[in-house]
């Protein structure tokens, strides 16, 4: 793996990368796992030796004591919900010290910011978020009165920013006809939180340009997916931020041409949370059973997540985007005892400016196994036609796969 790499989902999110993160950050000694986008509204889950951990806002490599991670400027920070997560880390023994840092010019999200999220989604045609006050957070980043972390550092500017703010949320809620929480509670968590959190607080550029001049290992960790990026995804239904690779470089201050290699995350089916279009949804039986087969429940949301059949012209649109240098297919294991795979090879009318909901997805059958591949640490074990599966996705995209996962334990994994 190349030393400055950035791993993305290339649908609508949750493809496992939670799981691929910690596994890389273990067997190709990544030094630095650095997020660029999103906030809480993540969930990347880990099996570990401790139990079942959802991670939201650190970076999964954070449970490799050598690593280091970077909450990157690209990020809508809740202060609140990142103390939680590193308190867990913390009660299962953990060591965070020196090793977490938060980019002064990321973005806080507060409580506001959830109400007004909770608010718009009860009022009009929902996008279906997930209620962490995300699109919210953005929308006052890009507007220019988003507080950041970095003003934790100045009382007198940190406190005149957040009333400003919360004058500005207090019109917002009214026109809803929903009162706020009052500002004196709100100004009192964010600034018992502060205590803990400002030794974390660094300047991200020099810590990124650093960390790269000592030759040190850099892996950029996407979240959510490639179709949910605001520029490039299936606008309205999106989130806030860019998914995609171009995030990396405005969401960290990381120099685009250093970055060496993209690897994409494939689930071996689609699925996808919320609203929005989405051509290889299977409304019946099957895509129930992927559901079950697959524990597709929202981690963040806990609703269940919609189901479907690969979508080969998705992913090669995301290559387009993305370009791919090589790419990790998940979850294989969960197609285990299908007697045939539909993939969708084509669109019957492939039209990007129109959008997805316009494209009718032309499948091709192809032969299932009825072995297990879980926990499978080598191809040629795989079953035949598993293998042929792998195989037909690779020639289909011009991009190898070379790394599979066959379960959500963290050694079921092949490297090819
Ligand atoms: P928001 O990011 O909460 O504003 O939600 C916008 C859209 O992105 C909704 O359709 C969410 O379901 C979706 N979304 C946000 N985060 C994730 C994720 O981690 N996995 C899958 N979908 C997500």
């Amino acid at each position: 793996m190349q030393r400055v790499s950035v791993l993305l989902g290339s649908q609508w999110g949750d493809e496992g990368k939670g799981k691929v993160v910690d596994w890389l950050v273990h067997q190709h000694q990544i030094d630095w796992v650095v997020r660029f986008q999103g906030g809480n509204n993540a969930g990347h889950t880990l099996v570990t030796p401790h139990g079942k951990l959802v991670l939201r806002l650190l970076p999964s490599g954070m449970l490799h004591p050598k690593a280091r991670c970077l909450l990157g400027n690209g990020m809508v920070i809740n202060p609140l919900a990142l103390l939680e997560e590193i308190e867990q880390l913390e009660e299962w023994g953990i060591p965070l010290a020196g090793r977490l840092h938060l980019a002064a010019n990321a973005s806080l999200l507060i409580s506001t910011h959830m109400d007004i999220d909770y608010a718009r989604e009860s009022s009009r045609n929902p996008i279906g978020t997930t209620r962490r006050g995300i699109g919210p957070a953005y929308e006052d980043k890009i507007a220019r009165r988003a507080l950041r972390v970095g003003d934790w550092l100045d009382k007198d500017l940190f406190d005149e920013r957040l009333s400003s703010l919360l004058q500005y949320h207090r019109s917002v809620l009214s026109a809803f006809g929903v009162s706020m929480t009052s500002e004196a509670e709100i100004r009192e968590k964010l600034w018992a939180v502060r205590e803990k959190l400002l030794p974390l607080v660094v300047d991200g550029v020099s810590t990124l340009a650093q960390a790269k001049a000592k030759g040190e290992r850099i892996l950029f960790e996407g979240a959510q997916g490639t179709f949910l990026d605001v520029d490039q995804g299936t606008y309205p239904y999106v989130t806030s931020s860019n998914t995609s690779v171009a995030g990396v470089a405005s969401g960290t201050g990381f120099p685009p041409g250093e970055v060496q290699a993209v690897f994409g995350l494939v689930k071996a089916y689609t699925t996808r949370v919320g609203e929005g279009p989405f051509p290889t949804e299977d409304h019946g039986e099957s895509g129930r059973w992927l559901a079950s087969q697959g524990n597709e429940f929202g981690s963040v949301t806990g609703r269940p997540r919609r189901c479907g059949w690969l979508d080969l012209p998705l992913i090669r649109r995301a290559h387009q985007l993305n370009h791919f240098e090589a790419l990790c297919l998940t979850k294989l294991d969960v197609l285990d005892g299908l007697s045939e795979i539909p993939v969708c090879v084509a669109y019957e009318n492939e039209d990007w400016r129109l959008g997805l909901s316009h494209m009718k997805p032309v499948y091709q059958k192809l032969p299932g196994w009825s072995e297990s591949v879980s926990g499978a640490t080598r191809f040629e074990a795989l079953p035949e036609a598993a293998q042929a599966y792998v195989k037909f996705i690779e020639e289909s995209l011009g991009v190898s796969i070379r790394w599979i996962s066959t379960g959500a334990e963290r050694d079921a994994m092949i490297e090819r």
